[in-house]
């Protein structure tokens, strides 16, 4: 029987049972929807979760899978007391967070590939999107749309993502529990979040990282290079070497391609 995902069953991994968890049927992307609930004063900590989505978004206008019942879309609204230009680290923390919970639901060791990807057998598994609303100075965030998008299930990817896309499922040929890993998440989340702004977490994110140490292809727009990826920084930021300068990338509109190895 296939596992559905439900407050109820979520909440059953948790101790804290007072967290706000909206599961729906279906929406177009639980951001919009995490959002409007931030606008009309939902809590921090408060949970969207979709079963499916018709329009999930990714970084830079992309489109996100997510077929009914196959993956974990969840979005948590977060009101972090940091200036809005360091909502990076947000980003950053949450890669931590569900790097490890994804470990302990399955055991898989994932990478981050700078700033919001997670990688398993070399392919994307986790996507996450962060969306900052600041108030109307601009100077800190009034609250952050934390969207995640985990392909769980066993799934059969079309083929313009069979190459790219994997699922923890597909690659460790075991039985994963979406409650489980949603919960997990959650508790990951408040863990790393409650040490904000302590840096640990970057540590783990660097250690974690498949792109240090790695020649990149950078692409801004229509500009393209490539580059070294030599370390991540104090905001979270990628440092680079590149052409005989260093200099660091925040993620903005920027998208890294690792380069293969020859080997
Ligand atoms: C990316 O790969 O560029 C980020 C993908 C983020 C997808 C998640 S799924 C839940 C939440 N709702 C969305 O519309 N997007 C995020």
């Amino acid at each position: 029987m296939t596992e559905k995902i439900s407050e109820i069953e979520i909440k059953k991994y948790l101790t804290d049972t007072e967290r706000e968890i909206i599961v729906l049927p279906t929406t177009d992307s639980t951001n919009n929807y995490a959002k409007e609930l931030a606008k009309s004063g939902a809590k921090a900590g408060t949970a969207v979760i979709a079963r499916t989505q018709t329009m999930g978004r990714g970084r830079m206008g992309r489109n996100f899978f997510s077929p009914e019942g196959m993956g974990l879309y969840m979005s948590v609204i977060l009101k972090p007391m940091i200036a809005a230009e360091d909502n990076m680290l947000i980003t950053a923390l949450s890669a931590v967070a569900a790097a490890r919970a994804i470990e302990k639901v399955c055991g898989a060791d994932v990478k981050i590939k700078w700033v919001n990807d997670l990688f398993l057998g070399g392919r994307k598994v986790c996507g996450i999107l962060a969306e900052t609303v600041t108030d109307f100075g601009g100077q800190t965030p009034e609250y952050i749309v934390l969207g995640m998008g985990i392909n769980v299930k066993k799934t059969d990817f079309p083929p313009e993502l069979s190459e790219v896309a994997t699922s923890l499922e597909n690659e460790t040929g075991e039985s994963i529990s979406k409650n489980e890993l949603a919960a997990e998440i959650l508790k990951e989340l408040d863990r790393l979040y409650t040490d904000f702004p302590a840096e640990e977490f970057l540590e783990e994110s660097r250690r974690r990282s498949m792109v240090i140490g790695r020649e990149i292809t950078v692409i801004r727009g229509d500009e393209k290079y490539d580059a070294r990826a030599v370390g991540i920084d104090g905001k979270g930021g990628l440092i680079i070497s590149h052409g005989g300068e260093t200099s660091v990338l925040s993620s903005g509109e920027i998208s890294i391609r690792v380069v293969k190895d020859e080997n």
